[in-house]
């Protein structure tokens, strides 16, 4: 199959192009190498065609056009919960406008389907544990609120253009890529203060739980989601929630490196705990994770090591 990957160079959006590439897809990379997000050409591996274009400009209509994929996996977006609260114009520029762009373009390119990074942020305020896709979404942020509004897009244009759809409702995805000047990212964070021999912050008491999941993992609910879950939203997480404490001890395990703890104070907004239930996509898309939180945590930890600088790995 020929498929667009908008966001493709960046941390999710490149497992998923190499995912597909091992496949034997075709794929071609949307990007606008945002300054605040964390695509580097660097992770386009060769033989991927790369386009350094803003998913509103209108010149995407060509390029859907000549390239003709028959799916759209849609991972460009400003993914700050923080500029979003900022910023809440430009966040629903990108993510809302941005999209629609994307949607129309799919249309008349005659796109089978386009596949959706969602978020857990859509849901916002949590009553009960875990999150399944019938838990109400009550988005406290406009990234959130962006992220939900985009789902109904999603709908709309399969109930009235016929263009089919999966949205994925991302965890804390974490693994090699990650960018880790990032806000979202406290394993690659922490791995980054670790290698460097530097203290960690810890906000709140460091119990507050979150659903991690490897980003391979991810890559891979994005391949089922190729021929599986049409027209539906997907909680793609473990179902296992981890303390940012939990984390921390885990990486002490792997790096023998016992960093200083400074802590913080709970951060606006913070949930307290996290947990997806995942069996709508273990039924539906037949997608369950591989990869144990410390061996993900390993081998993550292990490629940010080979980035380092010799001399300051010691
Ligand atoms: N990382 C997570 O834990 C997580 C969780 C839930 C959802 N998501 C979603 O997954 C997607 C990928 O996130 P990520 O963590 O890989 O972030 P990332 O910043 O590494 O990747 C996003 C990519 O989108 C590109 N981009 C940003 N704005 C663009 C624009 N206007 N036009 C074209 N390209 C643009 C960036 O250059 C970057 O390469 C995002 O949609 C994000 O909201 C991520």
């Amino acid at each position: 199959m020929r498929m667009i990957v908008t966001g493709g160079a960046g941390f999710i959006g490149s497992h998923i192009v190499d995912a597909y590439l091992a496949l034997g897809h075709e794929v071609l990379v949307l990007d606008s190498l945002w300054e605040h997000g964390g695509g580097r050409r660097a992770n386009v591996p060769q033989g991927v065609s790369f386009v350094h274009m803003d998913v509103r400009d209108a010149g995407i209509e060509r390029i859907f056009r000549e390239f003709k994929p028959d799916v759209v996996s849609h991972h460009a977006a400003q993914h700050s919960v923080a500029i979003s609260s900022r910023d809440p114009h430009f966040d629903a520029d990108v993510n809302v406008l941005g999209l629609i762009n994307v949607l129309d373009c799919a249309v008349k390119a005659s796109v089978r389907k386009v596949i959706f990074a969602s978020s857990a942020a859509t849901f916002g305020e949590i009553e009960r544990l875990p999150i399944d896709e019938s838990t109400p979404q009550r988005p406290t942020s406009p990234y959130g609120i962006t992220k939900m509004v985009a789902e109904h897009y999603l709908r709309f244009f399969k109930n009235e253009k016929g263009l089919d759809f999966t949205a994925l409702r991302y965890g804390n995805v974490f693994g090699p890529r990650q960018d880790p000047n990032g806000e979202a990212g406290v394993i690659s964070i922490f791995i980054a203060k670790f290698l460097q021999k530097q203290g960690v912050r810890i906000d709140w008491d460091g119990e507050q739980t979150r659903d991690y999941v490897y980003v391979k993992d991810v890559a891979a609910a994005n391949v089922a989601a190729l021929e599986r879950g049409s027209g539906s939203f997907y909680c793609i997480g473990t179902g296992v929630k981890t303390s940012v404490n939990q984390l921390y001890k885990a990486l002490v395990k792997i790096s023998g490196f016992e960093p200083p703890i400074t802590h913080g104070e709970r951060r606006s907004g913070d949930a307290r705990a996290v947990q997806y239930n995942i069996a709508l996509a273990a039924k539906e898309l037949q997608w369950k994770p591989q990869t144990s939180l410390v061996d993900g945590m390993q081998a993550t930890y292990d490629y940010f090591a080979a980035q380092q600088p010799k001399e300051a790995v010691s």
